[in-house]
């Protein structure tokens, strides 16, 4: 082999080292590497024919191969390395994340319609100078009732369909009562009389509970209670704000909005509000039509309320006023079942949810 070998080797030199820097991605670097390394490559293979040479040729010509192997070796882990920098700089381009775009997906939840209606309610109440006012879920029997002039064995009890809770309180009143979760908003109305001097203007979103659980009622459901307290405030205002409220929620300007009387223990008169519709089937068109749907109870506060509150019924009147949120968005959206705004299915918040951007507000139209 003897000069023929060195000529050999540096031709393979200038070949494989070509052809390595030349290797366009891993798979033909490899390619590469096996065609010279590999168990039949082109340098074991002279390596394997190092035996057959006398020994001074075989020293000379293994120390050339050896030099070689290393060579090749080294251009191939160079150009591993050149090749996998550039695989890295295309990764990390082609999955760059821009920090500065919005959260996305952008769309993802909604504003419940329960949500949206309190929220809508508030922001008709709040510019008639209404504020928020809250109380507890869990209250106690004079709040929910006896303050109300719902005595003990008032009928107006059993209507309520009360869940009691097994401890007792005794009321202001010295009488002990049992714990109730609250079956409307308006012990609401006494909490802030014995807490705040008229005048009062407030309005009461929260939850209610009663027993009975159908198409139309729920265990636990919504109300908003109203109260104004002054002392000039008369019939006249209750109804100039319902009516201004009827056609602000409905967004129909000019409403039929009728006050039929009616009886609530805390209101003396006390009037329910019904509003004009049409009847298709079992559909509602809430506007002009010859039919009416009831949708809130209202009245004067009874002066016994505001004695019970230690306000002077003889200085001090007012109006106040309760509706249901549930039946307020059944009505205003469509929505045939009420048992559907508690069952938290997605699809059904999507196709009635609210987006959380459209803030209700009387600027601009309220649900649009
Ligand atoms: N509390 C009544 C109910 O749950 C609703 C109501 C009616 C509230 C008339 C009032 C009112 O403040 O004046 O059915």
């Amino acid at each position: 082999m003897g000069g023929d070998t060195m000529d050999t080797v540096e031709q393979l030199r200038a070949e494989l080292l070509a052809a390595a820097a030349a290797a366009a991605d891993l798979k033909a670097l490899d390619d590469v590497r096996v065609a010279a390394l590999g168990k039949k490559g082109r340098i074991t293979g002279l390596m394997k024919g190092l035996g057959q040479m006398d020994p001074d040729a075989r020293k000379a010509a293994g120390q050339a191969l050896n030099v070689l192997k290393e060579e090749v070796a080294a251009a191939l882990d160079a150009r591993k390395n050149a090749l996998d920098a550039v695989a890295l700089d295309a990764r990390l381009s082609e999955e760059r994340v821009d920090v500065t775009l919005p959260a996305r997906p952008e769309s993802l939840g909604a504003i419940h319609p329960i949500s949206q209606t309190i929220d809508e309610v508030i922001a008709i109440f709040g510019e008639m100078g209404f504020t928020v006012a809250e109380g507890p879920d869990i209250e106690d029997d004079w709040y929910n009732f006896t303050s109300l002039n719902i005595p003990r064995e008032h009928p107006a009890r059993q209507e309520h369909d009360t869940f009691y809770l097994p401890n007792e309180t005794v009321g202001p009143d010295g009488v002990p009562g049992r714990v109730v979760l609250r079956t409307h908003t308006s012990p609401v109305q006494i909490r802030t009389m014995l807490s705040n001097k008229p005048p009062v203007r407030i309005i009461v979103p929260g939850r209610t509970y009663r027993c009975d659980y159908d198409a139309t009622h729920s265990p636990m459901f919504h109300q908003v209670e109203g109260l104004m307290i002054d002392e000039k405030t008369h019939m006249g205002h209750l109804k100039g704000a319902l009516i201004d409220f009827c056609r602000a929620f409905f967004e129909v300007d000019d409403l039929p909005v009728r006050f039929r009387p009616s009886y609530f223990p805390f209101t003396e008169p006390s009037a329910e509000v019904d509003i004009g519709c049409t009847r298709e089937g079992g559909q509602f068109r809430i506007g002009h039509g010859d039919d009416w749907l009831e949708i809130l109870g209202c009245g004067m506060v009874n002066p016994k309320v505001l004695e019970n509150c230690g306000i002077d019924p003889a200085k001090y009147q007012g109006y106040a006023f309760g509706m249901g949120v549930e039946r307020l968005a059944m009505l205003k959206y469509g929505i045939p079942d009420l048992r559907t705004f508690f069952e938290s299915d997605l699809r059904w918040l999507r196709h009635y949810g609210f987006s959380s951007l459209d803030v209700p507000a009387m600027v601009g139209g309220l649900s649009i």
